[in-house]
């Protein structure tokens, strides 16, 4: 969703801002602006609708060198994607970027009657609320103080003032900012961004503000305090995520790329987890002790979207290697608001890759509020949701940019599924279990490698054939139903090609009567003792006049009009490869139909508002 960035140093600001918007592009937006300032007060504002290119010509045809400014990409949530509407917002001498939304907007907007509001935003409101405290006498710290305590909502702004040309104010409630401190003490410099990417290049060093936190940044300096004007201590951390791994490395699309790497950064995550030899897993950073460990009795996993279906598949092997413990599995934006009851020794799993989404966090918090022990299964390190949780771990699956999730899934389930081993170790149950999944994840990464390899042909070719269809019915039972459900929504996503995921068991209870010739129905078939049901539910689809393709590890006869068929050693973790391969499936379909692959029509990576 929207993104910020800020820069103030020797450097021609409008390219660093420009440069630094397109690194947060993945996010998801609408329009884009950037608002650069000089100290004779001779601001130039640009905005524009559509990509960053548009706004990028414009800053072309009006270059300044000035250096000092801020820029935003708007997803648009109060008014219309137009230009009127796009950040930076100026209210009197101010200029300002917001993420997140200012639920009382509409009364902090009666209350300036006097003033002239140009756009439909919730943002125009608080620059004008600023603006209404910035009294000739009035510093802008203190206007952003005042105006920022009157507020209720989420923010992360940046804030610029023509008075008072030396220096940008951030501050956060809910959305994410950080600050990139210089690294050359010659050519001092300071950077502001919504999300770690923007930073790579520049520096490594950074300060990510926690909520309820105000820094005034100079050239040479970071001050930063609270919103009763007292000084805190800034802490600066490393960013651990490496340029090269926000950069598409040759490949078309991020999402191709993400795809195809999944063996590297499945490795990343089980590294130093998984012990094939001695058949064990560990994961650290839980804080829980071994009696904690041991009273666990009931897990809820939290998540939306594709992090919402890794908790599915995640649940499945969890109920194997926890026989003594339930689990339910639920999405964040219903969960949050339900009348919950969770029993004694329960432990949550919040799983997110962004550590941003909304929902996610909001239902972190209800959790957290009823006393129960909230653990996350997170991407992004230094996320909010990482921060709040009571523990967790990182699945290290490195930046994820295109916008559907795929090589996050896989490590999500796969660190699910360490996180039981790490739970039935302590509670010294089911050893020969976790010695089957350690070894079979081990394995894990050279198996998607090798049948991403050896199908990425005959996939492309089916892409070809299936892109014509307007539907798709995603079929599984077991292990391969959560799967069937992220490869629908794989699909939809980027190829925007209607698709439903189903239980192949519930065929008969509806989906039956959508089967004809726009449709096409993909069979997900796991060898194992359910094989024959999910073969005679194929049958049934193929004698109502189905068109349909099946993916499988089973070396059975099987009668489908197109057969995709794995080889691998797995047993277990076999619903992994066929997601992986599905994935590649969705990405060239989405090639096929030629919409925007990395970032789909109206989506978002980082879901932050609710
Ligand atoms: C958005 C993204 C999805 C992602 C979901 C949850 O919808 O487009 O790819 O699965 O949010 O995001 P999270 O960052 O919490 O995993």
């Amino acid at each position: 969703m929207c993104g910020i960035v800020g820069y103030i140093g020797n450097k021609k600001a409008s390219d660093i801002l420009v440069s630094g918007l397109k690194r947060l592009e993945y996010r998801g937006y609408d329009s884009s602006g950037i608002v650069t300032i000089n100290p004779e007060n001779n601001p130039t504002l640009l905005r524009s609708t559509g990509k960053i290119i548009e706004l990028e010509k414009l800053v072309d045809q009006n270059p300044t060198p000035d250096q000092i400014g801020i820029g935003h990409t708007r997803w648009a949530t109060h008014g219309a994607p137009a230009e009127r509407n796009a950040h930076p917002h100026r209210a009197g001498d101010i200029f300002l970027v917001h993420n997140g939304i200012i639920e009382n907007y509409k009364e902090l907007k009666s209350q300036l009657s006097d003033y002239e509001f140009t756009s439909d935003t919730d943002t125009e409101v608080l620059a004008a609320l600023i603006n209404s405290f910035y009294d000739p006498d009035t510093t802008l710290q203190s206007a952003v103080t005042q105006a920022l305590n009157l507020v209720h909502g989420t923010y992360g702004i940046a804030v610029l003032s023509i008075r008072e040309p030396d220096q940008i104010i951030v501050a956060r409630l809910g959305s994410p900012l950080l600050i990139g401190v210089g690294k050359d003490k010659d050519n001092p410099e300071n950077i502001v961004a919504s999300d770690a990417s923007a930073l790579l290049g520049h520096t490594k060093n950074a300060i990510y503000l926690n909520n309820g936190e105000l820094a005034i940044i100079t050239k040479t300096e970071v001050k930063l305090l609270d919103l009763a004007a007292q000084e805190l201590t800034p802490k600066v951390e490393k960013i651990t995520a490496e340029l090269a791994e926000i950069q598409k490395q040759g490949y078309e699309h991020f999402l191709l790329k993400e795809i195809m790497e999944q063996s590297t950064t499945l490795r990343s995550t089980i590294s130093g987890r998984v012990d094939p030899e001695k058949g064990t897993m560990k994961l650290g950073g839980l804080n829980l002790s071994d009696q904690e460990l041991r009273g666990i009795k009931h897990i809820v996993i939290v998540g939306c979207g594709t992090a919402y279906y890794a908790g599915m598949l995640a649940a499945y092997y969890i109920e194997q290697v926890l026989d003594d413990v339930t689990t339910e599995v639920v999405i964040a934006s219903e969960y949050r608001y339900r009348a919950f009851n969770l029993p004694e020794a329960s432990v949550a799993l919040i799983v997110s890759q962004s550590g941003e989404t909304a929902d996610t966090l909001a239902c972190l918090r209800e959790i957290k509020a009823r006393g129960v022990k909230t653990l996350g299964i997170i991407n992004v390190v230094g996320s909010t949701i990482a921060r709040e949780v009571d523990g967790g771990t990182y699945v290290h699956a490195g930046p994820e940019i295109s916008v559907a999730s795929t090589k996050a899934f896989t490590s999500q389930v796969a660190t699910m599924i360490m996180f039981a081993g790490t739970v039935a170790k302590a509670k010294d149950i089911n050893p020969q279990i976790i010695a089957k999944f350690a070894r079979e994840l081990s394995l894990l990464p050279d198996e998607i490698a090798k049948t991403l390899q050896t199908h990425q042909p005959e996939i492309q070719a089916l892409a070809r054939h299936y892109s014509k269809y307007d539907h798709a019915l995603y079929l599984g039972r077991d292990t391969a139903y959560p799967v069937a459900l992220e490869g629908a929504l794989k699909l939809k996503e980027i190829s925007y090609i209607h698709a439903e995921g189903y239980a192949a068991g519930e065929l008969k209870h509806g989906p039956f009567a959508l089967v004809d010739d726009r449709f096409f129905e993909l069979f997900l078939i796991i060898d194992g003792w359910l094989i024959d049901k999910s073969l005679s539910a194929l049958q049934e689809v193929k004698a109502r006049g189905g068109h349909t393709v099946v993916f499988t590890n089973s070396t059975k006869e099987i009668e489908s009009d197109h057969l995709v068929r794995i080889t691998t050693q797995l047993d277990l973790l076999t619903p992994i490869l066929l997601n992986v391969l599905q994935q590649l499936f969705a990405y060239y379909m989405a090639v096929e139909k030629g919409g925007d692959v990395d970032q789909p029509r109206n989506l978002a990576k980082s879901v932050t508002v609710e």
